[in-house]
């Protein structure tokens, strides 16, 4: 019996040797740049805290408070700071986790943050959340029914995030549309919903002359950014 492998075995381990190392690679960071979302970077101490913080909200703090996605907190920071929106509405704070994802980008902006909610507990929740995320200087949250509390909002709004009851959509998008700026974006959150009400609110967005709507996420619970035009 030989000590040396056959030409069949030395093929295998080669086969082998060449699978592990591709497996490795591609765990690795080496392959990982592959076109699709890495984890956001913190460009400075200040953006470090916030993201710490909306981490922490993320992994541990989701239950009964009905939070964005990751992917669209992102979005609507990365929108907040492209159109330099300086005042920006929340309708649905929840405990805060959008709007902490806003105001990464209205730090940057100077902008301030003005959210309703109608439910005490999860209010105060988000007031220490933005007190734990060192942006409770820019945020405004106004309690009650929003359907009511918006009306009291003077224009003009860089940018409205409309994340309340699904059945008040179309009546929040009707008093808002008037306060955006041209220029200006409405966006809303479970957009991919299938209801009466989401149905309506969509028909509203995607016909109306006055805006140029797109979808993303659709696959998960859908956010929708409609642009005012000028
Ligand atoms: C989906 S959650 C908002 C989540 C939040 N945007 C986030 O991602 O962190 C909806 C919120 O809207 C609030 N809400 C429901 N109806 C409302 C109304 N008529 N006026 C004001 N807030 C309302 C609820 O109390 C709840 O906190």
């Amino acid at each position: 019996m030989s000590f040396f492998p056959s030409e069949v075995v030395c093929r295998q381990l080669a086969l082998a040797a060449f699978l592990g190392c591709w497996t490795f690679l591609a765990a690795s960071r080496v392959f990982s740049a592959d076109g699709r979302d890495a984890p956001p970077t913190a460009k400075d101490v200040q953006e470090r805290k916030i993201l710490d913080v909306l981490d922490d909200l993320d992994k541990h703090h989701r239950r009964g408070n009905m939070n964005v996605p990751v992917e669209d907190g992102r979005l609507l920071r990365l929108l907040v700071e492209a159109i330099d929106a300086k005042t920006v509405v929340e309708i649905g704070t929840s405990n805060g986790y959008s709007g902490i994802w806003m105001c990464l980008g209205l730090r940057k902006t100077g902008g301030r943050l003005i959210t309703h909610d109608i439910d005490e507990g999860r209010a105060a929740q988000a007031r220490k959340n933005f007190a734990r995320a060192g942006v409770d200087d820019i945020v405004t949250l106004v309690m009650g029914d929003a359907h009511e509390t918006i009306g009291r909002i003077e224009g003009p709004v860089d940018l409205v995030f409309i994340d309340a009851e699904k059945s008040g959509y179309p009546d929040y998008l009707e008093q808002m549309l008037p306060r955006v700026r041209p220029g200006g974006l409405i966006v809303a959150h479970n957009t991919s919903m299938r209801s009466a009400a989401m149905a309506k609110f969509n028909k509203m967005i995607q016909t109306d002359p006055r805006l140029e709507t797109l979808y993303f996420h659709v696959d998960n619970q859908g956010i929708s950014v409609s642009l005012k035009k000028r």
